[in-house]
């Protein structure tokens, strides 16, 4: 009937309340979407956390799934489910554009770079050891599958974007053999794009320049290994006003999942003040992912829009409340 199911995880924290949010802009749109809401509280199992069958199969049928921040539950057995989605759907692109907000000023209004970040392996393997009291000895795993793989999905995100540019980012000096892989992977693909202009970088030149000047790094793609697109995704979301501003999809062959870049927060967690913006624009991601470009387009104008006559939430400096936020958006749509 030309509705699209999609499974949506409130999640934990703010992740209701923000989830509500996008929910009632959807309705006002009129996207032609039918959430499936599934929880993902984690069961143990063994002693493990493990995701509840449903939300699995939800996710599995649907293919296409939006995700509010879940909490690490501390304590034994418990491992960040965050993580366990993305191996349970080998999720192996975690995309992150960081694009300048107009309408609200930081120091830079020129950031416009997407991250593009290998999500199955790295330092995120988890396979650590004591190897005796005192050393503890953890593995950065690094195939030339992943990276590959991961290195054809930028070159294809390159094309697709009309962003001819890919850009390595590593510390092979150092890490010769995995950071050395990840690139041998990356020159084997970039050599089928060669209409595509590419580079490598070494992570710490790219955070020391990016952060004096951003400039150079638009209309690019920079795909790199795990860990280092965690932490310079955090730092490019700082340049453009923090972790309420910057969405995320995370891509696979046979599913996606888009979510918000931050957390719970679960100090200001039903209070009615969370900023909805990093989901609601993972959700404009999946909107184009799913050819609802549209839709995409008028939500985030009307969004911007409000950002910009500056009703905004507090982590912006603003008064707005959750609400008050979100009918502004839907006032302009
Ligand atoms: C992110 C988060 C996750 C990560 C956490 C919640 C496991 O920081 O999506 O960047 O480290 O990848
Ligand atoms: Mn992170």
């Amino acid at each position: 009937d030309g509705t699209y199911n999609v499974t949506l995880i409130p999640g934990d924290g703010i992740g209701p309340e923000i989830s509500q949010a996008v929910k009632e802009i959807y309705d006002a749109a009129k996207v032609p979407i039918k959430w499936e809401e599934v929880s993902v509280a984690p069961i143990l199992v063994d002693g493990v956390s493990t995701i509840p069958a449903d939300a699995i199969h939800s996710i599995k049928k649907n293919t296409i799934a939006l995700k509010g921040p879940l909490a690490t539950p501390i304590g034994k057995g418990h491992v960040s489910l965050n993580l366990t989605l993305r191996r349970t759907f080998n999720l192996y692109a975690n995309v992150r554009p960081c694009v300048s907000i107009a309408g609200y000023q930081t120091a830079y209004d020129n950031v416009d770079t997407v991250l593009i970040r290998e999500n199955t392996e790295g330092e995120y393997s988890g396979i650590e050891h004591e190897v005796v009291p005192g050393v503890v000895q953890s593995i950065k795993l690094i195939t030339h599958q992943a990276s590959t793989r991961v290195a054809r999905y930028a070159f294809e995100y390159a094309r697709s974007q009309n962003r001819l540019h890919v850009t390595a980012v590593h510390k092979a000096p150092i890490m010769k053999q995995s950071d050395g892989m990840f690139l041998r992977a990356c020159r084997e693909i970039a050599a089928e794009y060669p209409d595509v202009k590419y580079d490598e970088d070494l992570l710490d030149r790219v955070c020391l320049r990016i952060v004096q000047d951003p400039a150079p790094y638009a209309d690019r793609v920079m795909v790199m290994p795990n860990l280092y697109g965690d932490i310079l995704s955090d730092m490019c979301a700082g340049l453009i006003g923090g972790l309420g501003l910057t969405p995320s999809g995370n891509i696979g062959k046979d599913a996606s999942i888009f979510e918000a870049v931050h957390g719970s927060a679960p100090d200001i967690a039903g209070q009615g003040r969370a900023n909805p913006t990093a989901l609601l624009l993972s959700s404009m991601m999946m909107l184009r992912h799913m050819q609802l470009d549209s839709y995409a387009d008028r939500i985030h104008k009307a969004a911007l829009q409000t950002i910009a006559e500056g009703t905004r939430t507090g982590d912006l400096g603003g008064k707005a409340s959750t609400q008050q936020y979100t009918q502004g958006i839907i006032d302009k749509l």
